[in-house]
C-alpha cells in the first residue's frame, strides 16, 4: 500500500474523511504521517485518536521556509512517504518539498479554480455574487492554487446562501470527492514520476 502524508493546518475534517475511508478499506493507503504547522490544531488530535504519527512544528521557530521544509522532508523520508495530500495546509510549498515530491503532491481547494484562489475562497465567491462555485482537486506547484487540475465539481450558489450553508455544501462534497480521487490516483500508480519511482 502506498504511504501517504496528509498536511493540515486546522480542523482537519478532510483529514478525518481520509482516515475514515482508510479504516473501512475503501481507500487502500497507509497514512504514515500528519504534518501540521499549527501544533494546537484539531487535526493533531484527530491524528492522535487514530494513532497516526504527527509532526507538528511552528514555522516561526525556523530561520526560513527552506529550513523547516528540510526537516519535514527528513520526516517524510523516515516514514517512507511516497505521496503528499494537502488538506487545508495554509502555506505555499517551497522548492525543497516540491523538488523532492514533484508530481506527487495534490491539494483540494474550495472553488472552481482558477476562480477564487488563495484564502477564503468561499467568502470571495459570495462577495463576487457568483452563481456557481465548487471544489477543485489539483496537483501542486509553486503557485497559489495554480497546479494542473485533476477534477472539479460544481455547486450552485442559491440566492439566500449564507457562508455557513455554502461551507457545508462544499465540505460535504470534499469529504466524498477527495477520498475517491485519491483512490484513483493511488491505484493507477500515477503517484510517482519516473525519476522518483521506488521499488520498496
Ligand atoms: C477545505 O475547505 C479545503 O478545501 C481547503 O481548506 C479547507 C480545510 O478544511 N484547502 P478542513 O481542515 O479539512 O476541515
Amino acid at each position: 500500500m502506498k504511504k501517504i502524508a496528509v498536511f493540515a493546518s486546522g480542523n482537519g475534517s478532510n483529514f478525518q474523511a481520509i482516515i475514515d475511508v482508510v479504516q473501512t478499506g475503501e481507500l487502500k493507503a497507509d497514512i504514515a504521517l500528519l504534518v501540521c504547522d499549527k501544533p494546537g490544531a484539531f487535526a493533531v488530535e484527530r491524528a492522535n485518536a487514530a494513532r497516526i504519527p504527527a509532526f507538528s512544528f511552528n514555522p516561526k521557530e525556523y530561520s526560513s521556509k527552506e529550513a523547516y521544509e528540510k526537516v519535514i522532508t527528513e520526516q517524510l523520508t523516515s516514514y517512507g512517504v511516497e505521496f503528499i495530500v494537502l488538506a487545508g495546509y495554509m502555506r505555499l510549498l517551497g522548492p525543497t518539498l516540491l523538488g523532492e515530491y514533484s508530481g506527487r503532491i495534490v491539494n483540494i481547494h474550495p472553488s472552481l479554480l482558477p476562480a477564487f484562489p488563495g484564502k477564503d475562497a468561499v467568502g470571495q465567491a459570495l462577495e463576487a455574487k457568483a452563481k456557481w462555485t465548487g471544489v477543485t482537486i489539483h496537483y501542486v506547484d509553486e503557485g497559489m492554487d495554480t497546479g494542473p487540475i485533476i477534477v472539479q465539481e460544481r455547486i450552485r450558489i442559491e440566492n439566500k446562501e449564507t457562508r455557513e450553508s455554502l461551507q457545508q455544501k462544499i465540505q460535504k462534497i470534499e469529504h466524498k470527492l477527495y477520498p475517491s480521487i485519491l483512490q484513483m490516483l493511488l491505484m493507477k500508480g500515477e503517484v510517482t514520476n519516473d525519476k522518483k519511482t521506488r521499488t520498496n
